[in-house]
């Protein structure tokens, strides 16, 4: 493996790897080496990139689109952290929107774990805990104008957004850049310092939030759905829905896509 030469504020490396099967099980396998928290796996291509959920694939060109991993090292932890990836897709929506300030008025984070550019997805999170690090995978569509047939109207990069936006020939973005970006802001909102301030923060970049939405509660393929107003995000990182006159929180379940 490389390391790059990126600013890190972790201080730790920034391991590239030109072809992997997924960023997540090139950083687990350094779990044995002990490696510094804040450690950053990226690649260029993965044949396995891994999406939330069962069975998901995250597929992306090689070279195209931003994909890493961090490693965050805990004395011990049982439960991947409360908020942990809202406060994760906060500092990606940030970052994007400092690295593309003409997208900056539509970029949000959509509950739990993704953030959008409008009502498509430009980045996907998936923390997974290994008892002692919480591995943090990012993948953010950068450069890529064409999805596959089932996901074209879910999903678009950030040169397609802009592409759209402005017309033109739009640039082809630099994927380390942005990385070099998020890393700070991660570093930031993931901080206990901002115990207290990330929910406000995050707040104005809501998907969806005071609109009328369906959401899906529970695990993936329950039938039951609820339509109500988004009201925002509790203190623990719920999803709070208001149906007549209740507010009802959630821990876990989708909200179902809004084509638009
Ligand atoms: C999702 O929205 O389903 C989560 C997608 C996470 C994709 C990233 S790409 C880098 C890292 N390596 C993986 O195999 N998955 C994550």
């Amino acid at each position: 493996m490389q390391i790059l030469n990126l600013n890190n504020p972790y201080q730790a490396p920034v391991y590239f790897v030109e072809h992997c099967d997924s960023t997540q099980s090139t950083a687990r396998n350094l779990i044995p080496n002990a490696p510094l928290s804040g450690t950053v796996v990226t690649a260029s291509y993965q044949n396995k990139g891994r999406g939330r959920g069962t069975n998901r694939l995250w597929t992306a060109k090689s070279g195209e689109n931003l994909l890493f991993t961090v490693m965050f090292h805990y004395e011990s932890v049982t439960a991947i952290p409360k908020a942990f990836t809202l406060r994760t897709g906060l500092a990606a929506a940030e970052a994007i929107a400092e690295f593309v300030p003409a997208l900056n008025a539509l970029i949000s984070v959509k509950w739990p774990n993704d953030v959008m550019i409008g009502s498509r997805k430009v980045c996907g999170i998936l923390a997974e805990n290994d008892g002692k690090y919480i591995i943090t995978g990012i993948g953010i569509n950068v450069n890529q104008l064409k999805f596959p047939e089932e996901i074209s109207r879910k999903a678009v990069s950030v040169r397609q957004a802009l592409l759209e936006l402005q017309g033109g020939i739009p640039p082809v973005f630099d994927t380390r850049g942005l990385l070099e970006q998020i890393l700070p802001r991660l570093q930031t909102y993931l901080s206990s310092s901002m115990d207290d301030q990330w929910n406000a923060l995050l707040q104005k970049r809501i998907y969806r939030r005071g609109e009328n939405v369906a959401f899906i509660p529970g695990q993936a393929g329950s039938a039951k759905k609820i339509e109500g107003i988004l009201e925002g995000i509790g203190p623990d990182g719920e999803l709070l829905i208001k149906t007549g006159t209740k507010i009802q929180s959630f821990i876990t379940g989708e909200l179902e896509h809004q084509y638009r």
